[in-house]
This record gives C-alpha cells, structure tokens and sequence, in this order.
C-alpha cells in the first residue's frame, strides 16, 4: 500500500463511498520507468486507454508525453478532448464497422488492422493510405485464459503465415505499411513469452515483406503483482533483453525503427484503490459474509476471471483474523469482490480498501441496478482532487429518461 492507511480513510469521509482513488505519483513513476528499464532511444510508449480512460489522469499523461492505444471512435475523441493530437495515438480495435473506420479516418489517426477482409476493404477505400498490420503472434500467455490475445483461438490478428496475402493485398490498394503490431496478452506470465512474440513477428518484417516500416508496435501485457507474495517481475533484466533484441533486429532490418509498446495494467493498475464501507454483516452458521456499498458493477475483474484483488481492513487492522466473503449490494449471487479471505476482524461501518484497483475497475464499470459509478480522486504531488465525480440517483435517472425517445 503506497497511500497510507489515514489518508485513505480521510478520503472516505471526504468524498464519501464506494470512491475510487489513484496515486497520480505512482502512473507518471511507471510510465517514466518504462523508458528507463527499456533502454532504446526510439521508444514510445502508448498507454492502452482501455485500462482507465479518466480524463483526469489522460491529461495528466498527455503532459507526461505519452502516446495512447485506443480501441473505439469514442477513446479517440476523449483523447483529442485531453490534448492528445492525431501522431500521438494508434487505433487497435477489433471488428470494426464501415463507420467507426471513417470516424478514426476522418480524425487522421493510424489504423492498426488485424482481419484481412478489414484490409481489403480499407485498401479500396483509402488506396495509398498509411496502416499498421496487427499480426497474432501465436504464443499462448495471460493472467487468465481470457486475457489471452493470441494463437488460433484467439479473434485477434492476422496469422503470421497469411503474410502473403497480406502483401497481395497490400500492393492491390498501394498501401503504405509502416507498422507491424502484435499483443500477446495481458499479464503475461513468462518473460520469454515477451520475447517470442517479439521474434515472432520481426522474423516476418524483413525489408523484403514490408520495406516502408517506421514501428514495431510489441503491445502491452507487461504483468503487475496482485497479491501481495507475488514477485515482481525483474523489468530492467527484460528491458536490456528487449532492447538487445531489437536493436539486433534492426541491424538486419537496416535502419533503426520506433519500438512501441502499449501497456494498460502496468502504467495504471497499482496506483489504484476502491474504497467501499461495509453495510451488513452475516453469519450463516460460520460461514462470514461482509456486505459492502459497492459490487461487481463498479470492479468486475473477480468475476469476470477470477482475478485477485487485495483487500485490507482499513478500519481495523490489527483485530484477529477471520476468513470473508466480500461482497457487493448488487442482486445476484455471483456478486463478490473476494472469497474465503482472511482479514483483521470485520464491524459494520468499517471501510475496505480493495486494492490494485486502477486498470480494468472504473473503465470496466456500469451501472446495472442502477446504482451510479463511484467518484474517481487523483492524489499528485501532495494535493487531492476530485477527478471525476459521482452522479446522483436523480442524474442517473435523468440521463436514463434523457436518452429515451
Ligand atoms: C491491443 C492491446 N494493446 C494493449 C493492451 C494493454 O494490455 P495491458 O493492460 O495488459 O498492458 C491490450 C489489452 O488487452 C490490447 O488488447
């Protein structure tokens, strides 16, 4: 826990729960020592929006100088909105449709396409145009088998040995490809599966397939410890392999190219806290059930695959320990944010701090049962502020009506 204990439960008080909180201190230091532990002078960093689009922390990362990964027209405006410019963001979404490309088109932003037919329909569209090729680069990894990006079961990617008839299609429409892109997953497990992947696809960008590359865009996937025996993974190590890698791949390329990478979780995930309150407590013949006043809505990822999130009682740290089941005010069963965890004693009214809550919480949120989203604080150099904030029964109400015809 980087923020301590007082501050958060001040936080609570202040802005009342369930309330989001990111250590603004703590993205800029993980995007920073990105360029540090990857050594190569042509890298860019694209952080994958998807992971938290508050535009709080966009602007903050937009005056960091970062670049961003987006995946819908939507992100794209957002991004515009918090000063990103069009050189400054990479489209990689998936099936996408006729007007989400004119959209992104339209904005001037790079397209990064990954199905064939997308490219044959792109290239009679926008013959001539500049395109990034999202290639699968057929190596298994992932924190769950739903956070795994490619091989054949994956939906992602061209296959590394449809190569030739992406170049047919490629020089049917003049295409000018600048970019190869891969991503293998997210919170990849092994550090050679990195390297695979990245070997994977520069075996197929030889000058002779793709001889107007500027990029290799190596995607995200770069893997945080969720609980709290979990090693880190040693990134200055890889980053010196990874840099040695390309720098050799470029040697045979014949020019230096940008190395992009495009990480989510990394940049985000452990700068962040959902604070809720616990409401209710039962006791089903031993069986310990904490209520809270969030739930799966407001940070889906238990539920979704399994994920471990952290959990502290920040009310009572030091009582005796007793195995919960965390759960959330939503109807339905499933509704948990952690099961069987042990924790200092539990009262009604103590606030939990569920932790590792920056990537994939908020962004991942909805308001099913109709219960609004929590308010999102951004913590940089010592001041606090209220980075976005939550709407009222009313205004959710409002908006439900609003948009009714
Ligand atoms: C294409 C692409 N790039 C980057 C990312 C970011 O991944 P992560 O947050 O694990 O770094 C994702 C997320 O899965 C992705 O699909």
């Amino acid at each position: 826990m980087t923020l301590n204990r007082n501050q958060l439960l001040d936080l609570a008080e202040q802005y009342s729960t369930p309330l989001y909180v990111y250590d603004g201190d703590k993205i800029l230091d993980r995007y920073r020592g990105l360029y540090n532990f990857i050594p190569y002078p042509k890298l860019k960093i694209h952080f994958a929006m998807k992971a938290n689009y508050n535009f709080e922390i966009l602007k903050m990362l937009y005056a960091a100088g970062a670049s961003l990964d987006t995946v819908s027209p939507a992100e794209v405006l957002l991004a515009m909105k918090a000063g990103f410019t069009k050189d400054r963001i990479i489209y990689t979404a998936n099936n996408m449709t006729e007007s989400d490309v004119e959209a992104v088109h339209d904005l001037g932003v790079l397209m990064n396409i990954g199905e064939l037919t997308r490219l044959e329909k792109y290239g009679e569209k926008y013959p001539g145009s500049e395109v990034c090729i999202r290639f699968n680069p057929d190596v298994r990894d992932g924190e769950d088998i739903k956070l795994m990006t490619a091989g054949d079961m994956a939906k992602f990617g061209i296959l590394l040995d449809q190569v030739e008839i992406v170049k047919t299609i490629v020089a049917k429409y003049n295409l000018k490809v600048i970019g190869l892109h891969e991503h293998t997953g997210s919170g990849l497990q092994n550090t050679e599966s990195v390297f695979k992947s990245m070997k994977n696809l520069m075996a197929i960008a030889t000058p002779e397939n793709f001889p107007e590359l500027r990029f290799l865009d190596f995607g995200g996937g770069f893997k945080v410890p969720y609980r709290p025996d979990e090693p880190s993974v040693d990134y200055a190590k890889m980053g010196a392999q990874i840099t040695e890698l390309f720098m050799d791949f470029c040697e045979n390329y014949g020019r230096e190219l940008e190395m992009y990478f495009e990480p989510g979780k990394y940049i985000v995930a452990e700068s962040g806290y959902l604070l809720a309150r616990v409401n209710t407590l039962k006791n089903n013949h031993g069986h310990l059930i904490a209520g809270t006043d969030s739930g799966f809505p407001q940070l889906i990822r238990p539920v979704l695959y399994n994920a471990y999130h952290h959990v502290q009682n920040l009310s009572n740290p030091n009582g005796p320990l007793k195995i919960y089941d965390i759960v959330g005010n939503i109807c339905e069963t499933g509704d948990y944010l952690a099961e069987r965890r042990e924790l200092p004693e539990i009262h009604e009214g103590d606030l939990l701090s569920v932790e590792n809550a920056g990537a994939y919480c908020y962004s991942m949120g909805g308001v099913y049962n109709l219960r609004p989203m929590p308010a999102e604080v951004l913590i940089q150099n010592g001041k606090t502020r209220l980075a976005r904030r939550r709407l009222s029964n009313q205004e959710l109400i409002d908006n439900i009506i609003k948009e009714s015809p």
